[in-house]
């Protein structure tokens, strides 16, 4: 799977965190929870040091709770890092997050003081930024530029509780060093922007989910047993869909939307695509060049 973002707009904004890092008190990266190691920006762990970070496992919703909660001990085994799970579309632990931000600063922003906390919100496009933004603020805010052609200026946005949030708009594309990466942030629908080729993204969520969902499979698509293969799942879906050509062949490419389409849906129940002990090893697999 090849996939190709812009070095130009990476280290922009990577350039534009580091520009503000000095008066940020605290990062707020968001992260998709059904991907939370994928759906990361690579250079935010070495630009931003050792300053205090939340990490909002984003769309928690959507994923497995119990693998949210590995993820969030997983992530908080760095002493700067704590972490929500949050569904922020649902406006759900709004409240939770400007308290650990006091938490977290506590020598600033509270009652009395007049000096503000200075927070940064992080992330790639998609991951649900601008719901965060506007649930906080509590009114729809301008969205800050993830188009390529777009160049708009940080926003600052001023909430109530001594709380100043710095919306950077630069892009903070993930980095795909191995191809799962991309599949899975293909599946997620996290990556809409490139051409990707579906069936191959099907081939791999059939992969993993009859390994780490197989019941799942069986009771969407009313199956007597677990398929052996990802084709032989594909095909059963392809039946159960009446997606065959005049020969009784399965049409891959309908069948391989159907999939995804209905993963990313939820119609298959909250799935997380990736655990930390899957992606460490990935992380000594051969690195795409
Ligand atoms: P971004 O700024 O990081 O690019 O993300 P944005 O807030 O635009 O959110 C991207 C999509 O994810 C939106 O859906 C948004 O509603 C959805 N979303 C954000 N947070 C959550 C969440 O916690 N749970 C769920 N299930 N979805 C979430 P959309 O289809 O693009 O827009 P819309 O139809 O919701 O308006």
């Amino acid at each position: 799977m090849h996939i190709q973002w812009f070095p130009g707009h990476m280290h922009k904004a990577a350039k534009q965190v580091r520009e503000a890092l000095p008066e940020v008190d605290i990062l707020i990266e968001v992260l998709d929870a059904r991907i939370p190691f994928s759906s990361q920006n690579p250079m935010i762990a070495e630009i931003i040091g050792d300053k205090p970070c939340i990490k909002l496992l984003n769309k928690s919703d959507m994923a497995d709770p119990e693998m949210t909660a590995i993820w969030q001990e997983y992530f908080e085994k760095n002493d700067n890092v704590r972490t929500i799970a949050t569904n922020v579309k649902g406006s759900g632990q709004l409240r939770q997050i400007t308290d650990l931000c006091h938490r977290m600063v506590p020598n600033k922003g509270r009652a009395g003081d007049h000096r503000v906390i200075n927070a940064m919100i992080i992330g790639i496009p998609n991951v649900g930024k601008s719901t965060l933004i506007n649930g906080l603020a509590g009114r729809t805010i301008a969205k800050t530029g993830n188009e390529p052609a777009v160049t708009k200026q940080q926003q600052r946005i001023k909430l109530e509780h001594g709380i100043i949030l710095i919306d950077t708009p630069g892009m903070m594309w993930p980095k795909i060093d191995h191809e799962n990466s991309g599949y899975r942030l293909a599946a997620t629908g996290a990556i809409k922007e490139t051409a990707t080729d579906n069936t191959d993204v099907a081939f791999a969520v059939a992969e993993y989910l009859l390994e780490a969902y197989p019941e799942r499979l069986v009771d969407r698509y009313k199956l007597e047993s677990v398929p052996e293969s990802e084709i032989e799942l594909l095909e059963a879906i392809g039946r159960l869909r009446g997606s065959l050509r005049s020969g009784g062949s399965i049409l891959l490419e309908k069948v391989s939307n159907i999939l995804i389409s209905e993963l990313r849906s939820g119609f298959l129940g909250p799935i997380t695509m990736e655990d930390p002990a899957r992606v460490e090893k990935e992380q000594t697999e051969v690195v795409i060049a």
